[in-house]
């Protein structure tokens, strides 16, 4: 029986992890959250990380306070030390024992203006001037925006995206047999953690039931992923035993949040009205990429993202 360790597992897709690979009898699963392990303690992380001896090991930790380490140095360090430098720590425990690490990232890793591919070499399939190769199409209305290759040059404009950076180089650097997954948009049911967040579209709903009208940014395009739909894709690669490195998991569609709200309130019933503005609306610290989608090359697609909010909701109803 294969082991595996989920660290993170009370968080929005840690539990989701959590709940794939024990509904699996091939699997021993163990699931450690802050209450049971700080991860930063990095002997304590040894230590536990060799008792359990792990074929799969599955980092779902995270800082994601975006807005709050872009203007605090303190919350910055956090961000560093947890998204940067523990998984340099748990790349070398990985590599050491013989395990597999899954490793997750962001589509904050990117600055959203036109993607270069690394080594300044263009990918071979892609015209350059916006074919289906480096840029999707938007609604007729809107501009086209790029999509991000797992291979285009990383070049973060927030503090948040650099430390998620700093991670992947670590794990690229320090482990052996490794998957880094970049995702965007996550939504799902709300962490179970001491500081669970809700997802967007939770937070919408809730809104939405209060209002006659919101406001959601129309800007920012990327895809959303839905947590229990990137729990079974990362499964899946790594039962597959698929070549290590960089993989992009998100559903398909790429929107705006308004789009998303769009989508949201139609499949709720709702006739909240909901007036699109632009990102600078709201202020926050931290700059997001305009276009950050990511391109999906070495799996196969996941549904489209409003069939699985569709799911999600019914969830929620039932
Ligand atoms: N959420 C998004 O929209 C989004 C977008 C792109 C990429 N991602 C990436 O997706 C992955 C999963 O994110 P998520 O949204 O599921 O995160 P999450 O809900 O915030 O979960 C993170 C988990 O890590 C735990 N944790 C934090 N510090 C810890 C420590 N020192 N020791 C042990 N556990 C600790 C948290 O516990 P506490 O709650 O008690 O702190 C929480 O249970 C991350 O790599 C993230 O960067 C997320």
């Amino acid at each position: 029986m294969q082991k595996v360790l989920i660290l993170g597992s009370k968080g929005m897709l840690g539990q989701e992890l959590v709940r794939v690979y024990e509904s699996d009898d091939n699997y021993d699963v163990i699931a450690l959250d802050r209450n049971d392990i700080d991860v930063t303690d990095y002997e304590q992380l040894s230590q536990k990380v060799v008792d359990v001896m792990p074929d799969v090991i599955f980092n779902a930790v995270a800082y994601n306070a975006v807005d709050a380490c872009e203007e605090d140095d303190d919350e910055y360090k956090k961000a560093k030390e947890l998204n940067g430098i523990f998984p340099k720590h748990l790349a070398k425990l990985s590599k050491d024992l013989g395990a597999t690490l899954v490793h997750y990232s962001t589509d904050y890793v990117f600055d959203g203006k036109r993607p270069v591919y690394k080594g300044g070499v263009k990918n071979p399939r892609c015209c350059g001037q916006g074919c289906e190769d480096c840029m999707y199409m938007g609604p007729e209305e809107k501009l086209p925006f790029f999509a991000y290759h797992e291979n285009d040059e990383c070049h973060p404009i927030s503090r948040y995206g650099r430390s998620k950076l700093l991670g992947e180089e670590n794990v690229e650097k320090y482990a052996n047999d490794y998957y880094i997954i970049r995702l965007s948009k996550l939504f799902g049911l709300p962490a179970q953690s001491i500081a669970g967040k809700k997802s967007f579209f939770d937070i919408m709903l809730e809104l939405g039931k209060k209002n006659d009208s919101v406001q959601a940014i129309d800007g920012e395009t990327s895809k959303f992923t839905y947590a229990p739909d990137l729990a079974k894709k990362s499964k899946e690669i790594v039962e597959k035993n698929m070549d290590s490195g960089i993989y992009h998991i998100a559903n398909e569609g790429a929107a705006t949040w308004y789009d998303g709200v769009v989508e949201l309130y139609k499949i709720a019933g709702l006739d909240t009205k909901i007036e699109p503005v632009p990102p600078e609306t709201f202020s926050r610290p931290a700059s997001r990429p305009k276009s950050s989608v990511l391109k999906i090359t070495k799996i196969n697609s996941l549904r489209h993202y409003t069939k699985a909010l569709t799911e999600y909701l019914n969830i929620m109803n039932s």
